[in-house]
Parts: C-alpha cells; structure tokens; sequence
C-alpha cells in the first residue's frame, strides 16, 4: 500500500477518535477531586470543570489513571482580574522520592498585568529546570490549550498547538530523561503570594475571594497514535517540523522571560549538559 493508501485510512479513524471525544468526553469519568472541601466542581454533565481558592483553602484535582507517554490536552481559563499571589498548578507526576514531573504554573498578576507561565522538568525526583514565559494573549478571557507531549525522544510543551518548549532525551549524555514511571494529571489553585508575583512583592487581594480557574476538553491521545498521525504528516515524532520549529523560536525569542539554560549567575562554572 502506498502512502496515499495510508492518509485514505488515517482520515476516518481521526474523526473517528475527534467524535468518540467529542461525545463521550466527560471530566467525570477521568479525573477525581482531591482536595478543598467542596471548593472543586465538575459540572454540565462532565464537560467543565471548576478549582477555587479562598482565604481558607485551595483545592485540587487528578486523573483516576497514570499514563506513560501521550500527547495530554487540556483547555484551561485562568483567574480572571486580580489574580496576584495566586498560582495554578497543571502538571504530571509519578510517585515516590525519585519522582518525575512534567509542569505548567500559572502565577497570577495584578488586573492588566501579564501572567507568567513557568514550566519545568524533573526527572528522578531533581527539578531546577525552570523556563518561563509570557502568553501572546489573556488567558483569562478565554479558554485555551495546554498540551504536553511526552514520548520517549522528548517532552514538548505546547499553547494552543504552538510548541514553547522542548526537553529532549539526553540520557546518551547523562542527562536523566522521565521515560519509566507513570505519572497522573494533577492541578491544583493556591496561594502562593510569598513568592508568586513579582517576587513575592504582591500579596493576594483577599477581598476578591473566591478566585476560579475552569477546565475543559480534555484529550489523550497515546503516544503510539500521536506518532501515527505525525508520520501521516510527513515527519516523524522525534522532530518538530519546519512551521513548529519556527513557531518555537518566534515563542522563545519573544515571549520566554527566563530560561535556566542561560543563567550565567546560577551556572557560573558552565551550563547542564541538556543546554
Ligand atoms: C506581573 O506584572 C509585572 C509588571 O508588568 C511583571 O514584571 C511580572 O513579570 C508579571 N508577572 C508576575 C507573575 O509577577
């Protein structure tokens, strides 16, 4: 069969997985709340999603299941207004002191003031891998994307499909990569105003309480399917291809506003070999 042959069959079975998606997509069935006494919420039959914070506590949630590999799409709408000194946390973890975690965080900023999005990647329990980045729009007014793809060539970060962030698989130069324990969806909304917002200068607006984050549209896609439909495309999973290259640089070239990997002051005597 040539490769025609081949995108003549992907087409119907990615709307077929597209619709199973979209019909049968219900938060319920996927994710657990875990924490603040009744400060968490999943509503309309499933489809949303809500996490609060007020002076007395945050609250949280994770999947029923562990994954290992996948690409993990979730649409998130952040705090809206004064959202200084709050964080929400999105991220995958497995368990254990040789823990590995793949993160998102949110930290809030005052009404008309950026949020910053930090990332980060820890393997066997060790972190200190953070970049962070402003987004090109509010994420407060809407809801939009955030994808990890985690396969065992990369990790790749993405805002509404635009790639931020790559972290390869260096472990040929010693640098130890997530590829062998499963990890949840965890996410959570608290306070955090001792360091949050510019440093920890702005503290957290009690009298706005209740603060809300909103979730929705949330889609697995397996790693073994995801590099299908990569291949489908014309490129293989390992590899950005040339427009997500681009997108990449034009994120970190305009919108990254820290990257560990250039710290000069922290790595004085030279850089981690992953950078
Ligand atoms: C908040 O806004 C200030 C001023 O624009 C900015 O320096 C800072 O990076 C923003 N984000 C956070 C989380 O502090």
């Amino acid at each position: 069969m040539d490769t025609h042959n081949h995108l003549l069959l992907l087409v119907p079975l990615l709307l077929l997985i597209n619709m199973a998606t979209f019909c049968f997509g219900d938060l319920r069935k996927d994710f657990e709340i875990t924490w603040g006494n009744g400060r968490a919420h999943i509503l309309d039959n499933g489809k949303l999603l809500t996490l609060s914070l007020d002076k007395a506590s945050g609250s949280g949630f994770q999947s029923k299941r562990e994954y290992l590999f996948g690409k993990i799409d979730m649409q998130l709408k952040l705090v809206p207004g004064n959202s200084a000194g709050t964080v929400t946390a999105y991220y995958l973890s497995s368990k254990g002191s040789a823990w590995d975690e793949i993160d998102f965080e949110f930290l809030g900023n005052l009404s008309g003031d950026p949020y910053i999005l930090h990332t980060n990647v820890f393997s066997h329990g060790k972190g200190n891998r953070e970049q962070q980045f402003y987004l090109w729009f509010d994420p407060t007014a809407d809801f939009h994307s955030y994808s990890i793809l985690w396969n065992p060539k990369h990790i790749v970060f993405y805002v509404d499909e635009i790639p931020i962030r790559v972290f390869k698989n260096l472990e040929s130069k010693g640098v130890p990569f997530p590829n062998k324990q499963p990890m949840r969806i965890h996410s959570s909304l608290w306070n955090a105003d001792d360091w949050a917002t510019r440093g920890g200068l702005i503290k957290t607006d009690w009298t706005k309480a209740p603060f809300t984050a909103s979730y929705r549209n949330f889609k697995v896609t397996a790693a073994a399917a995801a590099s299908t439909a990569a291949r489908g495309s014309g490129r293989t999973s390992e590899e950005l291809d040339a427009r997500s290259e681009n997108r990449l640089k034009w994120v970190q070239k305009k919108y990254m506003i820290y990257n560990y990997c250039t710290d000069t002051k922290r790595f004085p005597h030279g850089f981690p070999p992953e950078c």
